[in-house]
């Protein structure tokens, strides 16, 4: 199994260029099933995640062109069956956004329950909620959803708590229903966006994405389109918090620094010099940064995702900062990795109080999950001496050519057996 070898110490120069961002990609190819018209996307990461929802969707009958350039090409002319099985929700919870498009294009569907995953419990009851207010008949049967409707009706649907794939999963059914939607306390989280401008390219009536209601015209058929998908706000934001901690002067391209919420405002407080330009995020870091204090929260608040890669950087800064995950149960996994490292770190309920040490030194770690190897990414370039990440599958998930991308800003780092 690959592990990744880091040799830390180094500090991060030159330029690198940002990916298509996963978590709007999985939503926009899931889109595909609402036409049976071609879906030409632009800018998709090539990741191991896209890899598997285009398997998901080619085992439903969408023709899948090749992935080259950033292009991939999908067209669902027909659908010969509207199931998502445990073996692929399994590895990939977001196969849970087939459910909405399935439903409303075939009337019915059956996917497999996710199930926990190791950052948390992590139910879907809102998607179900929400497609049955749409008029959805919805069993749980062998751990599978079994979901039938003649054709979906526009609901008033108030979400009980804000949840990025739920508005997604709601968003993509509800462009294909009678009437009118309207989803209230949605999620505002820029993928979200992304996938109504898709939507919008597509054919729907869509207005509000971006705030917490949205408003869903549904119309009868929806057309092929081309789409851009937009740039990874969370790469962006691992890459800026590795030079933040590690030290250096780097210029991120292809990105948008209007996608990062509070992300940018903290690695300032970091001492961090930020300037954007255009589609450019230049960053500059000399000495050692100071610790910042952080508590998550949906977008624009400060993301759950970059809350790993944050807890890294206050590892080595001076002083002591306290970070509150509040969107997952489970996620400060890569606590115990970083203390392998010498990190100062203990953990009260939600919240780790983690102070600054003045180095760590490299040794073996375990990643657990996506975010969690991206920290260990991050303590790793700081470190002294080598540190060695084992389970980086977790990292092929969501971060394209990661190794090569910091190779090329000078770090030390290789992928090994
Ligand atoms: C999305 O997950 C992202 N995944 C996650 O990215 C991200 O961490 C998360 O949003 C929060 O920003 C994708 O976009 C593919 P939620 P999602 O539904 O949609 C609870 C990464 O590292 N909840 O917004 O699954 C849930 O348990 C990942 O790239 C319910 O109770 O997250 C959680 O506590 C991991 N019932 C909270 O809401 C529901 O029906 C927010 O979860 C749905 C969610």
């Amino acid at each position: 199994m690959d592990k990744l070898l880091i040799t830390g110490g180094r500090p991060l120069a030159g330029e690198v260029r940002i990916s298509g961002a996963k978590n709007a990609a999985l939503p926009i190819m899931c889109a595909a099933l609402l036409t049976d018209q071609p879906l030409a996307l632009d800018n998709v990461p090539r990741l191991m995640d896209v890899r598997t929802m285009a398997k998901l969707l080619g085992l439903m009958g969408v023709e899948v062109g090749p992935q080259a350039d950033g292009r991939l090409q999908l067209q669902a002319s027909q659908i010969k069956d509207p199931v998502a099985g445990y073996e692929m929700v399994k590895t990939m919870r977001a196969s849970v956004l087939v459910l909405g498009p399935l439903l409303a294009r075939c009337g019915r569907a059956k996917v497999s329950l996710p199930g926990g995953c190791a950052i948390g419990a992590r139910p879907v009851d809102q998607h179900v909620k929400g497609l049955q207010a749409m008029g959805a008949v919805i069993t749980v049967e062998h751990g599978y959803m079994n979901a039938t409707a003649n054709r979906l009706k526009g609901a008033r649907i108030v979400m009980d708590l804000v949840t990025v794939t739920g508005t997604e999963n709601l968003l993509l059914a509800a462009a294909l229903a009678e009437g009118t939607t309207v989803l209230e306390n949605a999620a505002r989280e820029p993928e979200v966006v992304d996938l109504a401008n898709c939507l919008k390219a597509m054919g729907a009536r869509i207005e509000g994405a971006g705030t917490d209601t949205i408003r869903i015209e549904g119309v009868g058929s929806l057309a092929g389109a081309r789409h851009r998908v937009m740039p990874d706000r969370i790469e962006t934001g691992t890459f800026l918090s590795a030079v933040v901690a590690a030290g250096g002067k780097v210029r991120l391209v292809n990105t948008a620094a209007d996608t990062l919420g509070a992300t940018l405002e903290k690695l300032r407080e970091a001492g961090a010099k930020i300037a954007i330009a255009g589609g450019a995020i230049e960053v500059e870091m000399a000495g050692r940064p100071q610790s910042v204090s952080l508590t998550t929260a949906p977008y624009p608040g400060f993301a759950t995702d970059m809350q790993a890669q944050f807890m890294a950087l206050d590892c080595v800064a001076s002083g002591t900062g306290q970070i509150t995950e509040t969107i997952f149960e489970n996620r400060f996994m890569h606590a115990q990795e970083l203390q392998r490292l010498g990190a100062d770190i203990s953990i009260q309920d939600n919240t780790a109080v983690v102070k600054g040490v003045e180095r760590l030194l490299g040794a073996n770690v375990m990643a657990t999950d996506l975010r969690a190897s991206a920290s260990l990414v991050v303590a790793g370039l700081v470190a002294q001496g080598e540190t060695l990440i084992d389970r980086i599958y977790h990292l092929d998930r969501g971060y394209e050519a990661l190794e090569h991308k910091l190779s090329g800003l000078g770090a030390k780092i290789a992928r090994v057996r």
